[in-house]
């Protein structure tokens, strides 16, 4: 069976690690298509250097743009890589702009399509990931969906029968990046000068955050009034619009610092007192590792976090403080998210589905 990839975006790298890790072992043909929608070294070479990805085989590097010039500029790049490779399967993944295209190129050619982590809502039409998923799981032929919540959605559509339960390869990634940086993790927290649980790791990158700067300056000033040091991850994008609204983001608690390299992350997050995002991978991730999870947004697709009293939402910045002062969560044995064989189970679908 021959399966392409596409990617672009930091957290698809991290999702294809163990399905290249899975096809590879399965004796798949497996073609890596890199969009270019991520070309920073911190969010794109490091991932596939750290998590052990094969190069890609293409890469298209169309870089960043409005959402339709960069979407158009990967959809002409596809359709040439399709055209060459022919496919059996196209896998897209996740939500990003590189998702939609791949998805709008391959059904276009008549190439059949799986879309990984699929069924996932905010229900919030404001969010371009928003958009990028509905359309995708419309368009594929396989959803592969990460959640019995994701599978319920996709009933609700009228995709039941496309629809595959897999669990979700990010916690495989989690699962095995945590184990090997346990014994690191003194030196990466002298290194950002932080003792264990004496300090918040801090990402915002959404549209919806960054793009408004009333907001923006609300969120900056509700971490910056965090009771311990905040390590906060900069995403070039939140840089960018910090400096363009001339907003100082290196204020009282706040420590500002590049993104993390993923084994980095992981280490910080199990070690921090807690995580406040608007990173739907973060809060998953933050869950794992029972780090309680502050989530800036109005909603979540990963609704299980919160039901289980680990993940608490945001909606206004003035509320940050009170959210970090909540008592700590009840534990739990919980795993909604699978058990870190989701790959496997992936790679097998695939081959009963498009392998001839
Ligand atoms: C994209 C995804 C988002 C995902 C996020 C992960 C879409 C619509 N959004 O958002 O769902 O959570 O990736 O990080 O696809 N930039 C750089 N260097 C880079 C890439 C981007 O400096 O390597 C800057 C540019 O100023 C760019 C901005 O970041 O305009 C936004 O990048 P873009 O790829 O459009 O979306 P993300 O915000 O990264």
């Amino acid at each position: 069976m021959k399966l392409v990839s596409v990617v672009g975006a930091r957290p698809q790298f991290v999702k294809l690690a163990p399905i290249a890790r899975a096809s590879a072992q399965a004796g798949i043909d497996h073609i890596i298509v890199h969009t270019g929608q991520h070309y920073d070294a911190l969010l794109s070479d490091v991932f596939f250097d750290d998590l052990k990805i094969p190069a890609p085989d293409f890469t298209l590097g169309v870089g960043s743009g409005t959402h339709g010039r960069q979407t158009g500029a990967m959809l002409a790049g596809l359709d040439e890589v399709f055209e060459d490779v022919r496919p059996d399967v196209v896998l897209a993944y996740g939500d990003t702009n590189s998702t939609l295209a791949a998805a709008v190129s391959a059904v276009k050619m008549g190439i059949g399509l799986a879309h990984l982590e699929a069924g996932l809502r905010s229900f919030n039409r404001r969010m371009p990931e928003e958009h990028n998923r509905v359309l995708t799981d419309h368009a594929s032929d396989l959803l592969l969906a990460p959640t019995l919540t994701a599978v319920e959605h996709l009933r609700r559509e009228g995709l039941a029968e496309k629809t595959e339960f897999v669990g979700d390869v990010m916690t495989d990634v989690l699962l095995e990046v945590a184990q090997s940086a346990a014994s690191d993790s003194a030196a990466l927290l002298d290194h950002y000068a932080v003792r264990p649980g004496e300090y918040y790791v801090a990402t915002i990158h959404r549209s919806e955050n960054t793009d408004d700067p009333e907001r923006l300056t609300k969120i900056v000033s509700g971490l910056a009034a965090a009771p311990l040091p905040v390590l906060l991850l900069t995403h070039p994008r939140l840089k960018a619009k910090a400096d363009a609204f001339g907003i100082d983001l290196q204020q009282s608690a706040v420590r500002v610092h590049e993104p993390a390299a993923y084994p980095q992350l992981v280490g910080l997050a199990r070690e921090a007192k807690g995580v406040i995002t608007d990173s739907g991978g973060l809060q998953k991730e933050a869950f794992l590792l029972r780090t309680p999870c502050t989530t800036v947004r109005t909603e979540t697709e990963w609704v299980e976090t919160v039901d289980l009293g680990w993940n608490t939402l945001v909606a206004d910045p003035a509320d940050l403080s009170a959210a970090l002062a909540r008592p700590a969560p009840e534990p739990t044995e919980a795993t909604p998210y699978g058990d870190g064989h989701a790959a496997e189970s992936v790679v097998d679908v695939l081959q009963r589905r498009f392998g001839g």
